[in-house]
């Protein structure tokens, strides 16, 4: 039976139920690079501070980075008994190297390491999440500009609306992803401060040097409040909040590749690779992994759910509660990444199907603003021109036509500002490139905002 470091007080064992249902090591035992990178730190600044000698310190580090290797080579056994990830790796450090290995807690509580253990790999996770952001971004862009040119029915209420570049809609997702990243750029702010130092609740009465570690650590700011800094998981909780929202745009994108591949759309066909068959009906391509990827914005919502609610009403400052933080985050970074991943390998293999999106235009419907707009240019008033233009569309359905289909002879019976020129304006390119405001879907403008993102990508 293993002796647990806080067993000194106790008279009976735990029940043999609670240790299954109290421990963590199950999952926490993915922050142990984080554990040792910190416990490293820290004692190199207690032998800084002459709380241990430089020799301890030496001895305890040496041991550390060989309980590192024994875990990477899969030596290292995982007894839940030692209930987490940072006492299973003290109980070792000590088995190797003895008394000395006790000293590495002094000044410091689980309390606050686990925070610290937390706040190193959130660093890690969110750099990670932003690499593939900007990937996923740089792809978008690529495929923006080689559509620019292509006119697609563009949607409101998933009904034909206007035409608009193929290249300004493929933007559109870059504009989220790129605020996706500016939140977990700020989001970074916030998960890198160290916490280490406030020890149980209080703070320590030895003479240790938070700025110290905070530097070693690659930290901006040390926490102001050790009471706040070992109960606050604000942090763990907006990352959450960024990834639920990238998750929201991840799955708004992946909603449109379920859509645009299906037969009644067709304006996009996936490659083999990213989809996969059904048992019974041969001739299906199904588009599970987009399916998958809108799917997991649920979980990924669930998590952030999970965690505010953990945390609602907890009592200053440490409570047990705070390791029902792990999962969510856990889970949560490992679908963030996973999706955006596979994104970056499902999207270059897109064909998109820029005949079927001419096809649709045909019907001339889209263009039914280009009559309001060329009436406006007569000096009609615009609800006026909207509603002429209202007349000749249930006229034009009404005698079975497009819009392209009708004579200026026809239209003037509606308004006599119509001439010979309207047809110029009754063509899905032209109407395109006259949306020139910020913004819009003009072929000029869709090119400047490639340029834009590019240029600001390579400024992050
Ligand atoms: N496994 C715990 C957690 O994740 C570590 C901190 C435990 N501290 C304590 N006083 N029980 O929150």
């Amino acid at each position: 039976m293993v002796i647990k470091p806080w067993q000194g007080r106790f008279e009976k064992s735990a029940h043999r139920e609670v240790e299954k249902y109290t421990e963590s090591l199950s999952f926490d035992r993915v922050l142990y690079k984080y554990d040792i990178l910190g416990s490293i730190a820290h004692c190199k600044m207690l032998a800084e501070c002459g709380i241990i000698s430089h020799e301890e310190a030496s001895e305890i580090v040496g041991a550390l980075g060989e309980i590192q290797r024994e875990i990477e080579r899969g030596e290292f056994v995982f007894d839940p008994a030692f209930e987490d990830i940072h006492m299973a790796i003290e109980h070792r450090l000590i088995q190797k190297i003895g008394d000395v290995g006790g000293k590495l807690h002094t000044a410091r509580s689980r309390n606050d390491q686990v925070c610290l253990d937390l706040r190193l790999y959130l660093r890690d996770v969110i750099l990670s999440i932003r690499e593939h952001i900007l990937e996923v971004i740089r792809i978008l862009t690529d495929l923006a500009e080689k559509h620019v040119e292509d006119v697609l029915p563009g949607y409101t209420h998933l009904q034909h609306a206007q035409p608009v570049s193929l290249g300004h809609h493929l933007m559109a997702y870059c504009e989220m992803f790129a605020r996706d990243d500016e939140r977990f750029r700020d989001c970074f702010t916030r998960v890198n401060v160290l916490p280490l130092g406030s020890a149980a609740l209080a703070g320590t009465t030895f003479p240790i040097d938070m700025e110290w570690t905070a530097r070693y650590l690659g930290f901006d700011r040390v926490t102001r409040n050790s009471m706040d800094a070992v109960s606050d998981r604000d942090f763990a909780v907006e990352f959450l909040g960024c990834s639920a929202i990238t998750a929201m745009h991840l799955s708004r994108l992946a909603e449109e590749l379920v859509l645009w591949s299906s037969s009644e759309f067709g304006f996009l066909e996936m490659s083999d690779a990213f989809c996969t068959g059904s048992s019974i009906m041969p001739q299906k391509k199904n588009p599970d992994v987009a399916e998958l990827m809108r799917g997991k914005a649920g979980r990924i919502y669930g998590n952030l759910v999970t965690l505010l609610t953990v945390l609602k009403g907890l009592p200053l400052t440490y409570n047990r509660d705070l390791q029902e933080d792990k999962e969510p985050v856990f889970d949560t970074a490992s679908t963030i990444i996973n999706s955006l991943r596979i994104l970056t390998m499902l999207l270059p293999e897109i064909s998109f199907r820029t005949d079927r999106m001419a096809k649709v235009l045909e019907d001339g419907w889209l263009l039914a603003t280009e009559l309001a707009d060329y009436l406006v240019c007569k000096g009609v008033p615009f609800r006026k021109a909207h509603h002429t233009v209202g007349q000749i569309v249930k006229y034009a359905i009404e005698s079975g036509k497009k819009l392209t289909g009708l004579s200026v002879e026809e239209l003037r019976k509606f308004h006599k500002s119509f001439e010979e020129d309207v047809k110029e304006v009754m063509d899905v390119k032209a109407a395109v490139s006259r949306r020139t405001s910020i913004g819009g879907t003009a072929f000029s403008r869709v090119r400047e905002a490639i340029e834009e993102v590019r240029r600001e990508l390579t400024i992050r």
